[in-house]
């Protein structure tokens, strides 16, 4: 029965805690990758884990992809505190409209009745264009306040899916593989022990800002996603994860 299912994955949770030396690990049931209600239960799971911890006055970092606009989308439309902000964790990753951070950010902000504000940059850009483009006033308050960010909120992706995702020449996505790739998270790609092997051209949060940040909610399930987890959790200990059973199980039988 539903108890019996509850302390079943209260039990994981514990076990995913000491495996992946964790502050925190959630797990809803089922599996993100066969079924699309376990990504729904995740976003909102998320949001309202997310809406117990905010404080006044504070930046909320958010990043792209279906795991966070179904975390804008499961936040409840009800002011909660005064004088939040939200913002994109990182400029343009090549995202379809739905899933980008800055539409994610402007929702996310409207459902908790904050502001935003937008980090406007074209994707894929070349690094010389980058470096007039940091200078541009608008742009250097976005990337200034990336550094305050009080809590993040973030997608994890597999290496090989989000290279693809993000239209990287075969060249490209066959030599961050051949460097060990696995992971992918805030336009950063990880090996299986969290070292960076590559990075995405754009602007916004580093790893040396991720590592600053006293919250950080790390959102990503489905059994295919269970190396990548892996990876992420390795880069930092006071991580709160929130994934499926699905990731779960298999993140149990890897480490
Ligand atoms: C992207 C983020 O938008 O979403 C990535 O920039 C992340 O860092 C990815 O890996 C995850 O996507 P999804 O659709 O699997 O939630």
């Amino acid at each position: 029965g539903v108890i019996y299912e509850m302390k079943g994955l209260d039990n994981l949770e514990r076990k995913l805690e000491k495996a992946l030396k964790i502050k925190k690990a959630i797990i809803v049931s089922g599996n993100c990758d066969e079924d699309e209600l376990a990504l729904k239960d995740m976003g909102k799971t998320t949001a309202m884990y997310l809406r117990n911890i905010i404080n006044d006055n504070q930046i909320i970092g958010i990043t792209g992809g279906s795991t966070m606009a179904y975390v804008a989308e499961g936040m409840p439309d009800e002011k909660k505190k005064e004088g939040i902000v939200v913002i994109p964790a990182r400029g343009g990753l090549g995202e379809r409209v739905e899933t980008q951070a800055n539409i994610i950010a402007a929702k996310l902000a409207y459902k908790l009745g904050g502001s935003y504000k937008l980090l406007h940059m074209p994707d894929n850009i070349k690094q010389d264009d980058l470096k007039v483009m940091i200078k541009n006033p608008e742009i250097k308050e976005i990337i200034d306040m990336i550094k305050k960010i009080d809590i993040l909120v973030f997608g994890m992706g597999r290496a090989d899916v989000m290279a693809r995702r993000r239209n990287l020449k075969e060249e490209t996505i066959n030599e961050l593989l051949s460097r060990g790739a696995v992971a992918e998270a805030f336009g950063h790609y990880f090996d299986m022990k969290g070292n960076i092997v590559g990075e995405a051209t754009t602007v916004g949060l580093s790893l040396a800002d991720f590592n600053g940040i006293e919250n950080v909610i790390g959102v990503g399930g489905g059994e295919g996603k269970a190396e990548a987890i892996i990876s992420i959790c390795s880069l930092k200990s006071n991580l709160v994860l929130i994934t499926d059973e699905g990731a779960g199980r298999r993140i149990l039988n890897l480490v």
